[in-house]
C-alpha cells in the first residue's frame, strides 16, 4: 500500500483573533518517524512554532523522548538538568519523573493510581495566586483565572535552553471554561478552555514594537537571574526554599533576539520574570530590577494581547510540540481537586545557545 506524505495544516484562528502560527500535522507513526518525515516535523515546527498531532495517547515516554531528542541530537539531559532537586527546586511538588524515562517528567492535577511505574502519587497544577500580587477570591477561582506566568522553558542558569518542548495530554478534564483576567488594569480579558497552555508568537512580539524599540532589542543583551529559573525569588512566594550558591561562570548572558534557525526570522525571547540585568551598548548596565521589568514589560506587553494569544483546547491524545524559541508560553487555569489531568513533558537542556541576530 502506497504510504501517503503527511499534510500539515495551518490552525484557523477563531473569529477576532490574529494569531499566525500553529498547525496540525497527520499522516507521521511517530513511534516510527523517517528521516524525511522529521525534516517535515522540523520545518513545522519553525515555520508555525506550535505544532499538533491528535491521538497519539499509545506514543511511548521513550518516543516522545527520541523525538524531542532528534531536533538537538547532542541534547540528553532534561531542560532543567539531570535531576530536579527535590528539597530545593520550586518546580518539584508541581512534577514526577517517568522512572524508566527521566527526561520525560509528568504534570498534571490531582491524584493518579498508577502511571508508567508510578504508583498513588499526587499531582499540583500551578496556580497563579503564586505569582500575581493582587488575587482572585476564593469563591470566583473556578470562573476566573489569569495566565500563571509567561515563560520559555529554561534553566537559564549553566545550561542553554531547550529547542523544543513536547507535551502529551493523557488525562483532561472537559466540560468548564473561565473568563482569563489580564491583572495589568487594562481590563482585557479572554474566554479561555479550562486548563488551556497560551502561546504567544516571539515574531509578532518583535514585529509589534516600535523601530526605536526594535533597535534597542536588536542590539542589547540581556542576563537571567543567576540560578535555575526554578529556584528564582517570586513576588508573592513566601514559601521560597533557599537557593543553592552561585557559580559566576554558569551565569548566562543571551540576545534579546534569538533567529529562527529555518526561516532566520528573529524573535523576541526574553523570560520575563527571570531576567536580571540589561546590557546597554556604552557599557553601562541596568541592573535595577524594578526598571528592568518595567523595561521588558513594556517591550512585551504588545504581544500578549488576547488577539495574540493561541489557547490550546487539550483533547486527550493531543501531542504538542512548541518552538521553545520561538515563543512564550503560560500554564493556565485552576482546577477542581478532583479535576484528574495528567500530561507527559519533555525537553532536554539544548547543546548550543541561542544565536542572536
Ligand atoms: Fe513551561
Amino acid at each position: 500500500m502506497a504510504v501517503l506524505p503527511p499534510t500539515v495544516h495551518p490552525i484557523q484562528p477563531p473569529s477576532g483573533s490574529q494569531i499566525d502560527f500553529g498547525a496540525q500535522i497527520e499522516g507521521i507513526d511517530l513511534e516510527n518517524i523517517s528521516d524525511e518525515q522529521f525534516t517535515t516535523i522540523r520545518n513545522a515546527l519553525y515555520n508555525h512554532h506550535v505544532v499538533v498531532f491528535k491521538n497519539q495517547q499509545k506514543i511511548s515516554p521513550k518516543a516522545q523522548y527520541e523525538l524531542t531528542k532528534r531536533f538537538d541530537p547532542a541534547a540528553d539531559n532534561y531542560g532543567h538538568g539531570k535531576t530536579i532537586d527535590a528539597k530545593r527546586s520550586i518546580l518539584h511538588p508541581d512534577l514526577k519523573t517517568v522512572p524508566h524515562q527521566p527526561q520525560v517528567q509528568i504534570i498534571g492535577n490531582g491524584f493518579v493510581e498508577s502511571y508508567e511505574g508510578l504508583e498513588n502519587f499526587q499531582l499540583r497544577h500551578p496556580h497563579h495566586r503564586t505569582f500575581h500580587k493582587d488575587r482572585i477570591p476564593d469563591d470566583k477561582d473556578y470562573d476566573y483565572t489569569r495566565f500563571y506566568r509567561w515563560h520559555i522553558d529554561a534553566a537559564l542558569y549553566d545550561l542553554n535552553p531547550p529547542q523544543v518542548t513536547t507535551l502529551l495530554a493523557v488525562r483532561v478534564p472537559k466540560g468548564r471554561r473561565q473568563t482569563l483576567l489580564y491583572d495589568d488594569g487594562s481590563g482585557e480579558t479572554m474566554d479561555v478552555p479550562l486548563g488551556t497552555t497560551a502561546f504567544v508568537s516571539g515574531e509578532r512580539m518583535y514585529e509589534l514594537l516600535s523601530p526605536a524599540e526594535q533597535e534597542f532589542v536588536r542590539t542589547i543583551p540581556h542576563t537571567p537571574a543567576p540560578q535555575d529559573s526554578a529556584y528564582t525569588p517570586k513576588a508573592s512566594n513566601s514559601q521560597q526554599p533557599p537557593s543553592p550558591p552561585i557559580e559566576a561562570n554558569k551565569i548566562k548572558t543571551f540576545p534579546m533576539l534569538w533567529k529562527n534557525p529555518v526561516t532566520g526570522k528573529l524573535s523576541l525571547q526574553i523570560h520575563p520574570s527571570a531576567i536580571r540585568k540589561i546590557h546597554l551598548a556604552d557599557g553601562s548596565v541596568i541592573d535595577d530590577l524594578e526598571r528592568v521589568r518595567e523595561i521588558v514589560y513594556k517591550l512585551q506587553r504588545p504581544g500578549i494581547s488576547p488577539q495574540y494569544v493561541y489557547a490550546h483546547d487539550w483533547e486527550e491524545g493531543d501531542l504538542v510540540l512548541f518552538n521553545n524559541r520561538g515563543v512564550l508560553h503560560s500554564v493556565v487555569g485552576a482546577f477542581k481537586p478532583e479535576e484528574v489531568r495528567l500530561f507527559r513533558q519533555c525537553n532536554l537542556a539544548a547543546s548550543e545557545p541561542p544565536v542572536g541576530p
